[in-house]
């Protein structure tokens, strides 16, 4: 479990997050939402101890981690960084991948396992001996994933995941993060990419300003307008187009493709059979 309590973050006197108050249970599967500077970024890097309040405390499964060291949490949080060239930093794909296994010990077969079948999860098998830094930037954000995700953590804390990855990429991305959810791990993305949460369809918080905005499941945050745009989002397509019709009847919550056509079908088939 990942407790947030009374935190209060500051940079050189600057403060930026204000009293942020978060309970997140294991295996739940959490987006953080909000515009560039809410603090998302600043927020995360507490979750394995990279950053410590200035005030309040942030527990992981109980432990604070004022009494942790980041070497012990990070074997519990894997934080994949938005940027992934600041965590590359090994010759070759595999060796970058196989990092953490090697510092946890893990024997060299396990390791060659694991490490093969992540680096084939995320379609980077034919790069294993090429250096990460000759990759392109969506390869690079994927090592940056696979390096986290090889040794397992039992909470997982993505900083735009999707940035960079082209549709089909992002679909394999999307299966794998629910695979790994429902197999009992918490995933928290960071993220503006409103689409992605409603294929997703995660708990949401919003944060704007260094404070949390709204709380609650991802329909009913991102069909309420007026809060998605005080938080500088978009709202899902769907979502439009759904409350642009309200007055004929539809739901400006159904924000899935699917849902949306099955209502709109059973419109046009009631429609038919009253003329007919
Ligand atoms: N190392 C730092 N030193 C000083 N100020 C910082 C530092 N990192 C971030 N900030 C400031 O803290 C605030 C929150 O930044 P943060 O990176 O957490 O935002 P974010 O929500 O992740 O934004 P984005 O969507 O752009 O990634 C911003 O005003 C930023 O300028
Ligand atoms: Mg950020």
């Amino acid at each position: 479990m990942i407790e947030v309590k009374g935190l209060y973050f500051s940079y050189d006197g600057n403060e930026v997050l204000h009293n942020i108050n978060i309970t997140i249970h294991d295996g739940e599967f959490i987006a953080i939402m909000g515009e560039n500077g809410a603090g998302k970024t600043t927020l995360i890097k507490h979750f394995n101890g990279l950053l410590k309040p200035s005030k309040g405390e942030v527990l992981i499964d109980g432990v604070s981690t004022r009494e942790a060291t980041v070497a012990s949490l990070s074997r519990k949080v894997g934080l994949v960084f938005q940027n992934p060239d600041h965590q590359l930093f090994s010759e070759t794909v595999f060796q970058e991948v196989a990092f953490s296994m090697r510092n946890y010990g893990y024997p060299e077969e396990t390791i060659r396992r694991r490490v093969n079948f992540i680096l084939e999860t995320l379609d980077l098998r034919s790069y294993a001996e090429t250096s990460p830094f000759m990759l392109s930037g969506g390869e690079r954000k994927r090592v940056a994933l696979a390096s986290i995700l090889v040794s397992d953590p039992k909470h997982i804390v993505l900083d735009e995941p999707t940035i960079g990855q082209d549709h089909q990429q992002k679909e394999k991305l999307k299966n794998f993060i629910v695979q790994m959810n429902t197999q009992g791990r918490t995933v928290i993305i960071v993220t503006h990419d409103v689409e992605f949460v409603v294929e997703c369809r995660p708990k949401v918080i919003l944060l704007s300003k260094g404070s949390i905005l709204a709380e609650g499941s991802y329909d009913e945050i991102l069909s309420d307008e007026d809060l998605v745009r005080r938080a500088s989002l978009v709202p899902p397509q769907i979502g439009l187009l759904m409350s642009s019709l309200r007055d004929l009847g539809f739901n400006p919550a159904t924000l899935d493709v699917y849902q949306a056509k099955s209502a709109i079908e059973k419109r046009l088939l009631s429609n038919v059979s009253k003329t007919l």
